[in-house]
């Protein structure tokens, strides 16, 4: 018998979303001949019931489209006065929807599980830019911030040569080190400084002086979530996010004086920002993005309440929210150190 389930997007958007969108609408509806409808706006859509059609002529040439179509938020589905899995009942109820497709990150996904608990048929699809769910290989958006942030570091570094500066590049991932480094390699960075590994001062400035000796321009890459090592805490002063969590960025502008001063070489200090989370998804993201739409079709039409979607080497296999939620995925330090041997 026809189904018809809702698919929602929470928390920070990443290329790929789409994809995902499109990939569980075209499975679902051709093979198994369900109904999909989008919650707007992560589970503000969820707990008020604002919805919107997708077939698939609303999905149409969407896998290349950065964002989501059906906008995001970081609003839990508890904190709500309206939230909470009675009220959420009610509405998928009324709307005559037999279960729901969250697409998020790890917030989304402890939400989706004690949702679950409480008796509501839903499944995940692991997302964010910063790649750091344990329970998947890769999520889709990470290659396409690599990307753009190994763009970044070509161009910084023709004007950092031109300037003979040293550049810092800040890039996106809160507790984990894999944008930068990823891009940092890409890119060749000669210094690429992550959460995990604290570096000191003065290790970072040998680095960037021993660039300077060789007659070249220093490249350093810090994620947002880097700590220096008398640093309690990543550096955060622009408040808390939705989630209540603090929000990252500007340790970059803080380096690059601290860099000016005691090497005596000129520096700048660029933060990438959102624009490594903007526009078209890689090539690769699409892919792995319209095969866990798919693999989500099948997952809600047998039924699979609790689970998740995810990738293990090159299989999309499933996974319980127990088994995904809570466990960050950080760069190992064997990965680094392999790395940093070449630093300066
Ligand atoms: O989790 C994805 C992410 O882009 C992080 O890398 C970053 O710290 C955060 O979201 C930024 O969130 P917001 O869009 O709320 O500023």
């Amino acid at each position: 018998m026809a189904k018809r389930f809702g698919i929602l997007t929470s928390g920070g958007d990443c290329p790929g979303l789409n994809a995902v969108i499109r990939g569980a609408v075209l499975k679902g509806e051709t093979v198994y001949g369900h109904e999909f409808v989008g919650f707007k706006d992560g589970w503000y859509g969820l707990v008020y019931g604002d919805i919107m059609e997708l077939d698939r002529t609303h999905v149409r040439g969407l896998s290349n489209q950065g964002g989501t179509i059906l906008g995001t938020s970081r609003f839990g589905p508890y904190t709500e006065p309206d939230g909470g899995p009675e009220n959420i009942k009610k509405v998928l109820k009324n709307l005559e929807i037999d279960g729901v497709i969250a697409i998020g990150g790890d917030g989304t996904a402890s939400a989706a599980k004690r949702l679950h608990g409480d008796g509501i048929n839903i499944v995940g699809v692991p997302k964010t830019i910063d790649n750091d769910i344990d329970a998947t290989d890769y999520t889709f958006g990470f290659n396409t911030a690599v990307e753009i942030a190994t763009e970044a570091i070509d161009r910084l570094r023709t004007t950092g040569n031109s300037h003979k500066r040293c550049m810092v590049l800040e890039v996106m991932g809160r507790h984990a080190g894999w944008i930068a480094l990823h891009s940092g390699i890409a890119g060749g960075a000669h210094a690429i400084l992550i959460p995990e590994q604290p570096e000191s001062l003065n290790q970072i400035c040998a680095w960037v002086t021993s660039v300077r000796n060789r007659g070249r321009a220093p490249m350093v890459v810090v994620a947002e979530g880097f700590k220096l090592p008398d640093m309690k805490e990543e550096y955060s002063v622009k408040g808390l996010d939705g989630f209540n969590r603090p929000r990252l960025g500007g340790i970059g502008e803080v380096l690059a004086p601290l860099i000016e001063e005691r090497t005596g070489i000129e520096t700048r200090a660029t933060v990438l920002g959102h624009i490594q989370r903007g526009g078209v998804p890689t090539a690769w993201d699409r892919v792995l993005a319209t095969r866990m739409g798919m693999a989500v079709a099948d997952l809600v039409a047998e039924g699979g309440w609790g689970q998740m979607v995810a990738l293990h080497g090159t299989e999309i296999n499933r996974i319980t929210f127990d088994e995904a939620v809570g466990k960050l995925k950080q760069v190992p330090q064997d990965q680094y150190q392999e790395i940093r041997v070449i630093f300066g």
